[in-house]
């Protein structure tokens, strides 16, 4: 495989470019693929972004010809869009639908020889992405359907392709997990499996490593004997919306804990890896989850705290409690709050707690972590402790309002000696203007471009299953209280 650098003076980009191919997304009638990626695609190619070969196959259950998948997509975008797109016809005549049943072997028989003729048609060189955007229920299915297909020959022409994009969660457990994963690596190489953590995708979750790893001055302070603490937040103030029937079985621990939560903090607690490279990456934040400490049932006792949202207000309209929600049990036990503590065992975050908590229908959407400082070793300032002054805080705000702050103490201006904490705050929009692309957009390409940096490797997604089991356990997770 060949891959592409840009380095653009003044500007430090770095670039690669996406390699002609053909995206087959299952599940295209879907959520996700109605809010997230089609709305993507049709931005990277509006962007001028996307290969000059490629086109889009959606695939799911709904009976739909590409006409009807054609005008399902306009109207999609139209509702993202003020005035009509002169692009969106030409996007439009790249896309076609095929119907699936995801257990049939003739389904994909018919698939796959429509994709054999695309390919040609649209000088794709046999490069194929299967994207998985459904429930993980269907991943074997799938995979193992399309990976068993004669056809599938027609369209490979190397050991990159076809590649396989699968959606978080990836399975049920560490158990459902390994399991796929092995029936996969029969078939696959690792290089062809990309697990999606769309906070991944977010620029101001890739922002971290920057923040760190491109600049001299944070570094040495990085560790317990500089920071007091962490704190990560992921509040959300929808609730499960139509979802019921995924997140009844999935709760707060499997739908953001288990990825999106273990990931931010991977990042703000990995080792500097060697280079920016997606391996050397991924090996330090397997080296974390392996750090950190596995919770037994006293620690899920004393530690964690869980809850589920009741009915209440969000700006300012009436809303339903979660065992209200259609689809919800009545006496459901899912928890949709989760807030806990955790240690990472090693030499730099000895003795440092991560404060973690997550849920939905909260007061407020913010996604934010905080790493804070330890006060002052001693206060030159007469009667004043090191502790009567605020100690630095640096919050990444990942969204709303993305950006960088810093709180420091600073003289108040007047003649007596006054102190006033002060932040120092960096915000996207102010400096880049534009409002920031939507995750899906970034990943997209990096799979086209065969870039796993922002995926989950197999060891990884392992580990954070691993790290999760104790709370997948009945006895250890119902034995606590609900709020
Ligand atoms: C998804 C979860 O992965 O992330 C959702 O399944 C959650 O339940 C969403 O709402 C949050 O994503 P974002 O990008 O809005 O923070």
């Amino acid at each position: 495989m060949t891959e592409d650098f840009q380095i653009k003076g003044g500007q430090l980009c770095i670039e690669k470019v996406p390699f002609p191919c053909g995206l087959v997304i299952f599940g295209a009638s879907g959520d996700l693929a109605s809010k997230k990626i089609l709305p993507s695609i049709y931005s990277l190619f509006v962007k001028n972004l996307l290969p000059s070969g490629f086109f889009v196959m959606g695939c799911a259950r709904t009976e739909m010809d590409d006409s009807s998948f054609r005008s399902k997509i306009g109207t999609i975008i139209a509702e993202n869009t003020q005035s009509k797109d002169p692009a969106l016809t030409d996007f439009l005549n790249i896309c076609y639908y095929s119907k699936i049943d995801y257990s049939a072997q003739d389904s994909y028989k018919t698939l796959l020889k429509k994709v054999k003729n695309l390919d040609k048609k649209h000088s794709t060189k046999k490069q194929i992405i299967f994207f998985l955007a459904t429930p993980p229920t269907v991943y074997e299915d799938i995979s193992m359907n399309i990976l068993s297909q004669e056809e599938l020959s027609a369209i490979t022409q190397s050991d990159f392709w076809p590649r396989f994009v699968f959606e978080k969660p990836f399975c049920w457990d560490l158990e459902s997990a390994l399991a796929l994963n092995h029936k996969l690596h029969e078939k696959l190489s690792e290089k062809q499996i990309y697990r999606i953590d769309h906070y991944l995708g977010k620029d101001t979750i890739q922002n971290i490593l920057m923040f760190r790893f491109a600049n001299a001055i944070f570094e040495p302070i990085w560790n317990h004997q500089y920071i007091d603490h962490i704190q990560i937040t992921a509040a959300e103030t929808l609730g499960i919306g139509h979802r019921a029937s995924y997140y009844e079985k999935s709760g707060i621990i499997r739908d953001m804990f288990q990825n999106h939560i273990l990931q931010m903090t991977a990042l703000i607690a990995m080792e500097p890896p060697p280079s920016f490279d997606s391996d050397r990456i991924h090996d330090e934040k397997v080296k974390i989850f392996r750090s950190i400490r596995p919770f037994t049932k006293k620690d899920i006792m004393d530690h964690v705290i869980r809850g589920q949202y009741s009915k209440g207000t969000t700006g300012g309209e009436p809303v339903a409690g979660y065992r209200e929600e259609q689809g919800v049990a009545p006496d459901s036990t899912t928890d949709t709050f989760l807030a806990l503590k955790l240690h990472i065992d090693n030499w730099r975050w000895e003795g440092v707690p991560f404060y973690i908590r997550s849920g939905k229908r909260l007061a407020q959407k913010s996604t934010h972590i905080g790493v804070f400082f330890k006060h002052l070793p001693h206060s030159i300032f007469p009667e004043l402790t090191p502790e009567d002054l605020v100690s630095n805080v640096i919050i990444f705000s990942i969204q709303p309002n993305e950006g960088v702050s810093l709180t420091i103490q600073a003289k108040k201006p007047g003649p007596k000696l006054c102190m006033h904490p002060l932040k120092m705050d960096f915000k996207y929009s102010d400096i880049f203007g534009a409002s920031l692309p939507e995750a899906y957009e970034r990943l997209l390409l990096d799979c086209m471009s065969g870039d796993q940096t922002l995926f989950i490797r197999s060891d990884g997604m392992e580990l954070e299953w691993s790290i999760i089991k104790p709370f997948l356990s009945e006895e250890n997770i119902r034995s606590l209280e609900m709020y």
